[in-house]
């Protein structure tokens, strides 16, 4: 893929901004659409949603110029450059794959897809199309993130390490009475690991690389999805232990424990309100308090960037880091018994054993 002005050939531009289209109208797009605006690159082009009366409404509350009810037409559409998919999970790989093919950016809620395969098939399409696919995941285009592994190098060598995200989710009592609700329907390849696990599973492999083996297990809900579980990395000197819940809040956070010190993180998503207690020393605060739509602002100004400037070293390695992560959450899944109705026979019927 070329770099510079010329990367960027979509047709019908009025100006340098971004045409972007949304799909997915509920609280988090209105966030990214927030953010996205607030970098100065983009323009909220058009809506998507399954209904016209929700597209009108979504395109209304958020200044969106055009509306669409079909996800073909919406990816033919020479009106935009670039997509932000905020759908269900398990719609993620059919509708990536549908704007990668129509020659259309495109910026994927975590987690990109259920299987590492997919992951790759769609990053080969991308690289075809010569367009941007990624995955919005804030933890990764945090101007703080590099203190983090900063801090890490400060305080080591590191033995353990604690990931944690578990967090009473807003649908669970809608659950527990009954109604349908999709973050607990494994039909929509949900549930806690690949909701709030995922934000576990990145720190753990962007700063410590891929584990020698894994083990995993998962409390589950009525109706087969996962609402809390636990993964143990293990790596030739140290153990990293994920905890994830949607059904329970944790209120202490993460931590890595090194021989010179240890690092609190309160917010594994955000690593917001991060600190280094270095032995000997007064503690260090390495980052402050942000709003959510300034975080999904950082990720959108890089979508931005990767547009218009062409995809760099960076780009390469966090699209190796999603490979990673989608194969590990898969292997994660497959040891806690996590099953979804895509995954292979085989899968199903033989559980991966850790890696040697
Ligand atoms: N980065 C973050 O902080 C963050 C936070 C929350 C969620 N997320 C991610 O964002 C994505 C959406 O999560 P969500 O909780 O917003 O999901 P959701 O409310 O279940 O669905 C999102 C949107 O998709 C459409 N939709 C709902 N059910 C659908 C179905 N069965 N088939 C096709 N489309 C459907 C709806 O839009 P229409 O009715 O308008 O079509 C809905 O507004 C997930 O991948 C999640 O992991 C990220």
């Amino acid at each position: 893929m070329g770099k510079g002005k010329g990367f960027y050939t979509m047709q019908q531009k009025k100006d340098d901004s971004i045409r972007l289209g949304i799909i997915g109208s509920s609280w988090i797009s209105c966030e990214m659409i927030r953010g996205a605006k607030s970098t100065g690159f983009f323009t909220l082009e058009a809506v998507y949603s399954r209904t016209k009366e929700r597209a009108e409404s979504f395109a209304r509350e958020q200044g969106a110029l055009h509306t669409f009810t079909s996800l073909q037409e919406m990816a033919a559409s020479p009106l935009l450059d670039a997509v932000y998919i905020a759908s269900p999970n398990v719609c993620h790989v059919e509708q990536c794959r549908l704007f990668l093919q129509n020659g259309k950016h495109v910026l994927c809620e975590k987690p990109l897809a259920a299987r590492g395969q997919e992951v790759m098939e769609l990053q080969k399409l991308a690289r075809e199309k010569g367009v941007i696919y990624m995955e919005a995941i804030m933890m990764l285009h945090l101007p703080w993130r590099e203190k983090l592994r900063r801090a890490v190098r400060q305080i080591g060598p590191i033995s353990l390490a604690k990931f944690d995200f578990c967090q009473y989710s807003s649908k669970y009592d809608g659950f527990l009475q009954g109604r349908h609700q999709n973050i607990f329907d494994p039909a929509m390849e949900t549930g806690a690991l690949m909701d709030l696990g995922v934000y576990t599973v990145y720190p753990a492999l962007w700063l410590f690389g891929e584990p020698m083996g894994v083990t995993a297990a998962a409390n589950f809900l009525p109706g087969g999805a996962d609402g809390s579980g636990t993964a143990t990395l293990l790596y030739p000197d140290k153990l990293v232990v994920l905890t994830y819940s949607k059904t329970g809040a944790s209120h202490t956070g993460g931590e890595i424990v090194g021989e010179k010190g240890t690092i609190h993180l309160p917010s594994i998503s955000t690593l917001l309100g991060m600190a280094l207690y270095r032995r000997g020393k007064e503690p260090e605060f390495l980052s402050g308090q942000e709003e959510k739509y300034r975080l999904m602002g950082y990720e959108a100004r890089q979508f931005a960037q990767w547009i218009n400037e062409g995809p760099d070293e960076a780009y390469e390695d966090a699209s190796r880091l999603a490979v990673q992560v989608a194969l590990l959450l898969h292997q994660i899944r497959r040891m806690a018994g996590i099953h979804f109705a895509g995954d292979e026979t085989e899968q199903l019927e033989k559980p991966m054993q850790p890696s040697k």
